[in-house]
């Protein structure tokens, strides 16, 4: 990801954030995802944020927007997120191609750090190109180990953004894709007092834990549901979703799920595989 940190404009005391992650776009409009249409879910989602959101600063789309890295998939998205009204940025999951993600979305959407409003937003980017699980490796540690220095050196609070899950979330078959050099991440993190959450895709399901001071939280896909506690495989038959998080002046975080209603979607709930 892109070390310079994007400054965006912001008044008022509350930076507002929506995370939509994992949409899974397919090349096609109305592709289809293990029996989910994934346009039609993110648009219900989409439907839902434009309902509970009047105020958004800033769309986080945290990886897996694409099935396959799809040109189609992104260009689509743009257009999706640009219905929102809102800023966004992209970072990349294992089903993305960052090359073509960079083509359609431009440098500016896949900055690696932004700044607004007394804090600082850093997106990493966990995908080992061919793997599914998470990596950092040194060069993305490093830029986060230095861009924590710089931010703390201002005095703005921090949340860390990225695809893969840095703890076990209680999924053994996920549990084994989790970013594998995290205790390298967690290492940077500790020593950050101005971390004060920690959020990311990849898991389907939602997560949340405190671990000291920061809080850890992973976001529902807005198609397809993991079902939490599995050992295997296993699809949930829980309506897509999105998270919103409002970031306080003080460093308080305030965060909910929110998750569609009255829509029924068609899944494969008997699915053993996920590619
Ligand atoms: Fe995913």
């Amino acid at each position: 990801m892109s070390g310079r940190a994007r400054e965006l404009e912001h008044s008022g005391d509350v930076v507002r954030l929506v995370q939509i992650t994992d949409t899974h776009l397919q090349g096609e409009a109305n592709g289809k995802l293990l029996g989910m249409d994934t346009d039609r879910s993110l648009q219900a989602v989409l439907d839902l944020v434009r309902s509970e959101q009047p105020v958004i600063d800033l769309v986080l789309g945290t990886g897996d927007l694409s099935n396959h890295g799809e040109r189609g998939a992104y260009e689509r998205l743009l257009e999706y997120f640009a219905g929102l009204g809102s800023r966004h940025v992209w970072l990349p999951g294992n089903h993305d191609d960052r090359s073509v993600m960079l083509e359609v979305a431009g440098e500016k959407r896949l900055a690696g750090e932004i700044r607004l409003g007394g804090w600082q937003i850093m997106l990493l980017d966990s995908q080992l190109p061919g793997q599914v699980g998470g990596h950092l490796g040194n060069e993305e540690l490093a830029r986060l180990e230095s861009g924590l220095a710089a931010g703390r050196a201002e005095g703005l609070h921090s949340l860390i953004c990225l695809h893969h899950q840095p703890v076990p979330i209680g999924c053994t078959w996920l549990d084994q894709q989790k970013v594998d050099d995290a205790a390298d991440f967690f290492r940077i993190v500790d020593a950050s007092p101005a971390v004060k959450a920690v959020i990311w895709g990849h898991v389907h399901q939602q997560y949340e834990r405190q671990r000291g001071a920061v809080r850890l939280m992973s976001t529902p896909s807005t198609c397809i549901q993991f079902r939490p506690g599995q050992r295997n495989f296993s699809l949930d038959d829980c309506a897509p979703g999105y998270r919103w998080l409002e970031l306080h002046a003080d460093g308080r975080v305030l965060s909910e799920v929110s998750r569609v209603r009255d829509v029924t979607f068609a899944v494969d709930l008997g699915s053993n595989g996920y590619l």
